[in-house]
């Protein structure tokens, strides 16, 4: 056994309390369970809580947080753990709040095109709740199966889907909060418009949990498409690949997928579904994954004929079209599930850089320069047509980005260049524990200290997710 730390008592003098607030059963201190609290999907990072509350209301929330507000123990809210920057690692120690019992879809309202839910609902489940009513909640990361609508406000997450129907941020009307000092307000109203005061709810939204936790999301609706064709595209040069992404959009097509699979990517990941009846073809560098989506399906062939006439100039392959429910989904099985296939091959680092669509050539060009310099391996994939490549990264010797010289010499090198394309460093993935020592590279002094006291405005004990985005003042 180790020694307690004084963390370790802090936690335990109040263990009664934290009982009294959750009920006993969702009280968890045993190491063995903890240890599943200590990690997400970021790299092989890990570690290990000093208690997990397991709440189920707002206001249970809220008095566990006057608590910890009132003994300054920080506090690290986590959904379902799918996060890949690390928004959800307790690397303080302390209490982790889980909101994996504020599962309750609460309220569809058809009339107004609305969904009230908790925070620990499945984003799928909500996605298909949804759709029972003809209605659609577009944002579709790609753990949508597994991880909580709350982690997806938390992170503003995106998706395949982002490129026609915007990110998650743009569904988001209003939310319960509770803040670090436990008070509980509405930030916005339920409604589609809304011009009152300064805009609380999209403050929220991507703050990565370090404001306030969110316990009830009210989103907006839109009709669900009736249709939707897709197909795969292989392409000889990866750079081409690019090049054909804002062809398309030049031409007037906003298709409802446009995703980008590197030939490495794609070869793993086939090979850890097994069984794929989807072609990938060898020597092809990359892979286009494109889908259209509407109401009317002759409009939508013609339009699919369109976009595969012009990826003609871009030396593409032979196109395969998925004809049925089963071949659309195994392709997008096989796209949905590359980040945790190229993991297990040892592509442990994963970054989420975006660039105006039309530099993304020049970002992969430079990544595969940058790989020869540096002497690392990357698999590029994501959401092309948003510009939003992930570089997956694997460097002999070296599982994790922290505090590692050469990762972030080989990091500040690729900010850089993507900084200097007129992008940022995460699309979607949010900034958390593995990104924030870059954020100098595309935020000014005065951004940084602006968002430092919005931070010290919401939670002026910094307990609540202190030390992701940012270091606190
Ligand atoms: C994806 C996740 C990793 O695009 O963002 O697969
Ligand atoms: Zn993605």
């Amino acid at each position: 056994m180790r020694p307690e730390t004084a963390m370790q008592s802090q936690v335990m003098a109040l263990l009664d309390e934290f009982r009294l607030i959750a009920g006993d059963p969702f009280v968890v201190t045993d190491p063995a369970v903890m240890h599943a609290y200590g990690h997400d999907e970021t790299e092989t990072l890990h570690y290990q809580p000093d208690i997990v509350i397991r709440p189920r209301t707002a206001e249970q929330v809220s008095a566990i947080m006057k608590l910890c507000n009132q003994h300054r123990i920080p506090v690290t809210p986590r959904g379902a753990g799918t996060g890949l920057s690390g928004g959800a690692l307790p690397h303080l120690g302390g209490v982790v709040i889980s909101t994996d019992r504020m599962n309750s879809i609460l309220d569809i309202d058809e009339m107004n095109g609305t969904v009230t839910t908790e925070p620990g609902v499945i984003t799928e489940v909500l996605q298909d709740a949804v759709k029972k009513k003809n209605l659609f909640y577009p944002p579709d990361p790609s753990s949508r199966g597994s991880c909580f609508i709350g982690g997806n406000i938390a992170e503003n997450s995106g998706g395949p889907k982002a490129v026609k129907y915007g990110v998650v941020r743009d569904y988001v009307l209003n939310l319960e909060i509770v803040l670090p000092t436990g008070e509980i307000i509405w930030t916005g109203a339920n409604v589609r418009k809304n011009s009152t005061g300064y805009n609380l709810t999209q403050l929220i939204v991507g703050s990565e949990g370090t404001l306030a936790l969110v316990t009830k999301i009210v989103l907006k609706l839109i009709p669900l498409p009736k249709f939707d064709l897709l197909m795969l595209v292989p392409f000889h040069s990866l750079e081409k690949a690019g090049q054909a992404v804002s062809a398309i959009f030049r031409e007037g097509f906003t298709p409802s997928a446009l995703e980008l699979v590197e030939i490495d990517a794609l070869k793993i990941t086939a090979r850890f579904i097994g069984n794929s009846p989807v072609p990938v073809t060898d020597e092809m560098e990359a892979h286009l994954i494109i889908e259209v989506d509407g109401n009317d399906q002759e409009q939508m062939l013609r339009e699919m004929e369109a976009i595969a006439a012009i990826l003609e100039n871009y030396e593409a392959g032979e196109i395969f079209f998925a004809d049925n429910e089963q071949q659309k989904s195994e392709l997008w099985k096989l796209r949905r599930r590359v980040a945790e296939a190229v993991k297990l091959e040892g592509y442990t680092m994963e970054e989420d850089t975006v660039v105006p669509r039309g530099q993304l050539p020049a970002l992969i060009r430079g990544v595969k320069q940058l790989g020869e310099l540096h002497q690392f391996h990357a698999v590029c994939y994501g959401h092309a047509g948003d510009g939003n490549l992930h570089i997956r990264i694997k460097k002999e010797g070296i599982s994790d980005s922290l505090d590692n010289p050469e990762m972030t010499a080989l990091l500040r090198a690729l900010f850089t260049l993507v900084k200097g394309l007129g992008g940022t460093i995460s699309g979607e993935h949010g900034i958390g524990l593995v990104q924030k020592g870059f954020m100098d590279i595309v935020m000014s002094r005065t951004h940084m200290r602006l968002m430092r006291e919005i931070k010290q405005a919401f939670d002026p004990n910094n307990i609540l997710n202190t030390g992701k985005i940012f270091d606190a003042l």
